[in-house]
């Protein structure tokens, strides 16, 4: 390794939707050539939710596909599960002690979460940013491209990272996060005010980066707007139509005016179906993609454990230092 590092991840729960593809895994896209890159699937943080574990393996699985499948080459990036690199939980349970509990309780995914969970508000929840501060720090991360709802958790990790250097010495790299200009909030198409979530139970709020095509003009032709009628880009008063215009520049790659200007006037049904036939078109090589990978659970395992591999040297390396720092005694 000797580019700066990028680091992030997905927890397999639900589908990938839209809303991960635009703001996350489109940059991860760019950024393959001037960084060191590692993608895990966050398959520890899931578990703080109920999973049905057959469900959850083949989950799990296909995630892994639709990396592959979204064009991240594994000969440039490091791609792996999360609970095939042992130090992930090491490093979490070290940097636990270094975490307050008043931190952790703030948190709005926290929060959030423990609202919605409430016969389940487990340890895991309530310590999961600190399991992601242990995957960012693992590999010295400088920079984590992630969607707006995860600033938080980075500015945590940061916290973390620099109490546990002042207090031995420079140990981790401070990572910063790589947030979007545009697409780092991508809302529901069913409530344009909320974000789009990947385990939203109304299947018509989200749409999946493998879901056919049918099914997507379907999604967005229902898609909640408003009643004027307008193309027209304004968060604050029109927010499913900028959401749609939004998706609609991520996917089809032209800017926003472009498309006030070329749908002024012409309706919602027209640039709807105008927006969906955008990322139908887009996705066609991912879903492509994801058909002749999925299948293939041999090949998918090799590239699996030769991340694991590769994740679990850098990964033993920073554990072998932060052992040293608080004093662990060493065998050799
Ligand atoms: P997760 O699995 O919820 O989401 C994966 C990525 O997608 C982004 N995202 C969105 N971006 C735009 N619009 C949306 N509606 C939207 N929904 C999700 C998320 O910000 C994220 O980048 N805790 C993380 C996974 C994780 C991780 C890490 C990330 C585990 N370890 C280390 C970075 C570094 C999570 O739950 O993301």
């Amino acid at each position: 390794m000797n580019k700066p590092v990028v680091y992030s991840g997905i927890q397999p729960t639900g589908i990938i939707t839209i809303g991960n593809y635009i703001g996350a895994i489109t940059n991860w896209l760019k950024l393959a050539d001037d960084y060191d890159c590692i993608y895990g699937i966050a398959d520890l943080h899931a578990l703080t939710v109920r999973q049905v574990p057959s469900e959850y393996r083949q989950r799990a699985l296909s995630f892994f596909a639709q990396y592959l499948a979204c064009g991240l080459d594994p000969e440039k990036n490091i791609l792996y599960f999360q609970s095939h690199v042992h130090e992930h939980a090491e490093l979490s349970w070290i940097l636990n002690c270094f975490t307050y509990i008043g931190e952790m309780q703030r948190m709005t995914q926290f929060k959030d979460k423990a609202l919605k969970h409430q016969d389940n508000i487990n340890m895991g929840l309530l310590d999961y940013p600190v399991l992601m501060a242990a995957d960012i720090l693992l590999y010295q991360t400088a920079l984590v491209p992630v969607g707006a709802d995860q600033k938080q958790h980075l500015e945590i990790t940061r916290d973390i990272a620099v109490r546990f250097n002042n207090l031995y010495s420079p140990t981790f790299t401070v990572p910063e996060a790589y947030i979007p200009k545009q697409g780092a909030r991508v809302f529901s198409l069913q409530d344009p005010t909320a974000k789009m979530s990947k385990s939203d139970p109304d299947p018509n709020a989200a749409v999946s980066i493998i879901e056919d095509p049918d099914s997507i003009m379907r999604k967005f032709k229902r898609a909640v707007t408003d009643s004027d009628a307008e193309v027209r880009f304004d968060p604050e008063s029109k927010p499913g139509v900028s959401n749609l215009m939004t998706i609609m520049s991520e996917m089809g790659g032209m800017p926003i005016e472009e498309i006030e200007k070329n749908y002024s006037g012409k309706g919602y049904a027209v640039f709807k179906s105008a927006c969906a036939e955008a990322v139908i078109e887009h996705l066609k090589p991912v879903r492509e993609r994801y058909a002749a990978l999925t299948g293939d659970k041999e090949y998918l395992m090799r590239i699996a454990g030769e991340g694991a591999a590769r994740a679990s040297a850098i990964a033993g390396r920073t554990m072998a230092k932060v052992r040293r720092k608080v004093g662990l005694v060493s065998l050799k």
